[in-house]
């Protein structure tokens, strides 16, 4: 059993930070990022919550689907950066979106989690002949976690939210999921900074490296070296489930974090970059949110089309990363 997406919609704070903007918080300049990474601008969220992000996105997507709140049986958030830690962002977007009939919880995995909320969506729809749609929301306000004074990483995250109306259908779906908790400590942010609040009364060092409170910590050049090979490998994994090759696909939509990865990516996969859907340069890495987001667009925008096969490729945080092809 495979899922169609019946809907999506999208939600992007109107604030803007271009990349020379950086220049007043770090030692940085628009030629590096834009060569490095391929980003020219991000969106960060002001007073909106992720919540809220996450819940105007929804809405679209439940007007897009042309269903009712209420026929929503689940709804499966998907945040790293959420404004609680109990309760799931989903149980907002749940209330605010007036799903009542839903249940809802949330995945985290990190930036792979769209992926990974999809192919929960689909094993649930799979066996509950109950349910009819599953809503998955992304919503991140990754601006207020990272690290305004590194200039390695503040440079390349945005905001913003987007979410996907899903049913059954009765076209193929094949996926993947990973991880390699080996590389945890790459790439993270605590919830509460034990060097410095708690205060360990023991030598125990847990070897994630301290960061300024809460902030995001990461090993720019192990996370880059990991995700040039985890993209290819989410792929394969779940193309040679059904025997797909890579010329098969219409759109690979991969995660939008460094074009340079993309590009590496699609070499080694022997796909031309124009199969690639790069929007990174206007929003930066949205974590979980650049993936639907860059789907949702492409969608509007009538690049992607009804009847298309997709792969969805994605890696994060974890280190995570998930591959799922189906038709759109
Ligand atoms: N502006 C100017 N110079 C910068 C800079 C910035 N914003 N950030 C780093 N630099 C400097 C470094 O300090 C270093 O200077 P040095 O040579 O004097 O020490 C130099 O640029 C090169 O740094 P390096 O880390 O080798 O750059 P890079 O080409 O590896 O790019 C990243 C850095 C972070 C862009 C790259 O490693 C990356 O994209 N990693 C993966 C990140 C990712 O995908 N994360 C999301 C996971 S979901």
């Amino acid at each position: 059993m495979g899922i169609k997406i019946l809907g999506m919609g999208c939600y992007l704070p109107e604030q803007t930070l271009t990349n020379d903007d950086f220049t007043r918080f770090v030692d940085t300049n628009d030629e590096w990022i834009r060569t490095r990474t391929g980003i020219v601008e991000r969106r960060m969220a002001g007073w909106e919550p992720t919540w809220y992000m996450g819940s105007e996105a929804a809405k679209k997507a439940i007007a897009k689907a042309g269903i009712s709140p209420e026929e929503v049986g689940l709804v499966i958030g998907c945040s790293v950066t959420s404004d609680f830690h109990t309760p799931s962002i989903a149980s907002v977007i749940q209330y605010e979106t007036g799903a009542v009939n839903a249940a809802a919880f949330d995945v985290n995995a990190a930036c792979s989690g769209f992926v990974y909320a999809l192919d929960t969506a689909r094993r649930f729809l799979e066996t509950d002949d109950s349910l009819k749609y599953v809503l998955v929301v992304a919503a991140e306000a990754l601006s207020r976690f990272v690290d305004f004074a590194d200039r390695s990483t503040c440079i390349l995250f945005g905001d913003g939210a987007a979410a996907a109306v899903i049913e059954k259908s009765d076209k193929p779906f094949t996926s993947a999921l990973c991880s390699d908790g080996s590389g945890a400590r790459l790439l993270y942010a605590r919830t509460v900074n034990i060097a410095e609040e708690v205060k360990l009364e023991s030598d125990f060092d847990d070897g994630f490296p301290e960061k300024r409170l809460h902030k995001l910590y990461q090993d720019g050049k192990e996370v880059y070296k990991f995700a040039t090979k985890a993209l290819p490998k989410a792929f394969h994994l779940a193309a040679d489930k059904a025997g797909i090759a890579p010329e098969d696909i219409d759109w690979f939509v991969p995660h939008q974090a460094n074009v340079r990865i993309i590009e590496t990516a699609a070499k080694n996969l022997g796909v031309p970059m124009d199969k690639f859907i790069v929007t990174l340069d206007h929003y930066g890495n949205t974590s979980s949110v650049s993936i639907p987001l860059a789907l949702c667009e492409s969608i509007e925008k009538g690049v992607i089309r009804r009847g298309q096969k997709l792969a969805l490729i994605g890696f994060g945080a974890g280190l995570t990363y998930a591959g799922a092809i189906f038709e759109y």
